[in-house]
């Protein structure tokens, strides 16, 4: 049941801290700050490149895992979305790893994506959620997410958890290669461990999200922007927006807006700015600055230095806890999600079941 929950959306956001817990527990040693994975069928220390594949939030999910494969594992990766991989014939490598990210396991497009590559040589590795599915039965090894039961049809939980078993899939493929050294292995890892803590927090931050959904759900259009892995959450909480509160919503790279999309800013235009501390940092402040400039109203989630630096310039500021940047994009999905909630239930959509929707879409 939903418990003392409105929906099953409200529920399954608010479960997260649990479930990455339990999900990084199964992967994570905290004692010696190092990740062993389960026999997947693949020799990670070898194989030439990875093709991750998905739809939805979970193609977002390996858009993140493949912007870690290159800085972290130093391993070639590309992000394909599963209803076009196979049309666009790639060129694949024997013996490369091709990656599936499913939360059911079942969604058609990935699962005949699954069985050309296949076809294509390829060694068969999925992240799945659900028990028993299609998918699993088709892989060569599988690496579960420990969410439970997703309900609602906007994936919220499912992504998260992926998130985590994507960060150690990861590292582990990163010492298999050589590519990192022991300390940074303790690193990340230590990172990781400290996420469930540090979510927990940002759930605590509900009512100030609350206010902010005020503004966006008064909006025709909301523009969202990131840069590297916080472009990627930025298409998922647009993608989160678009789904439940029916509002178009599109998610940009910060610093190609420039070249088109600054066009559509105006004071009508609410701007979400996800900007994490890290090296991207200075360079979305100065989009920031381009936004303010042309009269936008810009919506920033930063740290609590970012949001200082940034007040001026900003409508509204959501300052989060302090993260290091391997885990940004894991803390910053969970108030993009709450953002989409809480606009939702003030238009008063069937949030947990919005229109033309399926949970698992098992059609082409
Ligand atoms: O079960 P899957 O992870 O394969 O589903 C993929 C997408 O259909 C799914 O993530 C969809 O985009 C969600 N409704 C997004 O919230």
């Amino acid at each position: 049941g939903k418990g003392n929950y409105r929906h099953f959306m409200e529920k399954e956001i608010h479960e997260q801290p649990a479930v990455i817990g339990d999900t990084l527990k199964s992967y994570i040693d905290p004692a010696t700050r190092t990740v062993t994975l389960p026999d997947l069928g693949v020799d990670l220390g070898r194989i030439p490149r990875v093709s991750i594949v998905a739809c939805g939030t979970s193609l977002y999910a390996g858009q993140v895992a493949r912007d870690w494969f290159e800085q972290v594992a130093r391993l070639p990766a590309v992000a394909e979305i599963a209803s076009e991989f196979r049309y666009r014939e790639p060129v694949l490598d024997p013996g490369a790893m091709a990656l599936f990210i499913s939360q059911s396991g079942e969604t058609i497009d990935t699962l005949a994506a699954l069985r050309w590559a296949k076809t294509q040589n390829q060694r068969i590795v999925s992240v799945i959620n659900a028990r028993e599915s299609a998918m699993e039965r088709e892989s060569d090894g599988v690496l579960h997410t420990l969410a439970g039961p997703e309900i609602g049809v906007a994936s919220t939980k499912a992504f998260t958890t992926q998130l985590a078993v994507l960060a150690c899939l990861v590292i582990g493929t990163g010492r298999a290669r050589g590519t990192l050294s022991p300390a940074r292995e303790a690193e990340l890892t230590s990172a990781l461990i400290e996420v469930p803590a540090r979510a927990a927090e940002v759930l605590e931050m509900d009512a100030a999200l609350r206010a902010m959904a005020e503004e966006v759900a008064e909006a025709r259009d909301v523009l969202y922007l990131g840069r590297g892995t916080a472009w990627t959450i930025a298409m998922e909480g647009a993608l989160k927006l678009k789904e439940i509160s029916y509002i178009h919503a599109e998610g940009y790279p910060a610093g190609e807006m420039k070249h088109g999309p600054i066009a559509l800013i105006d004071e009508q235009v609410p701007v979400v700015v996800i900007a994490p501390a890290g090296p991207l940092f200075e360079k979305t402040a100065s989009n920031v600055q381009e936004v303010h400039a042309r009269g936008g109203r810009v919506i920033l989630m930063s740290d609590k230095a970012g949001c200082e630096r940034l007040a001026p310039l900003c409508a509204h500021t959501l300052a989060l806890p302090s993260v290091h940047p391997f885990v940004a994009p894991i803390l910053y999905a969970i108030p993009a999600q709450l953002l989409a909630y809480h606009v939702a239930v003030l238009k008063g959509t069937d949030v947990d079941q919005p229109r033309n929707l399926a949970k698992s879409v098992t059609v082409e």
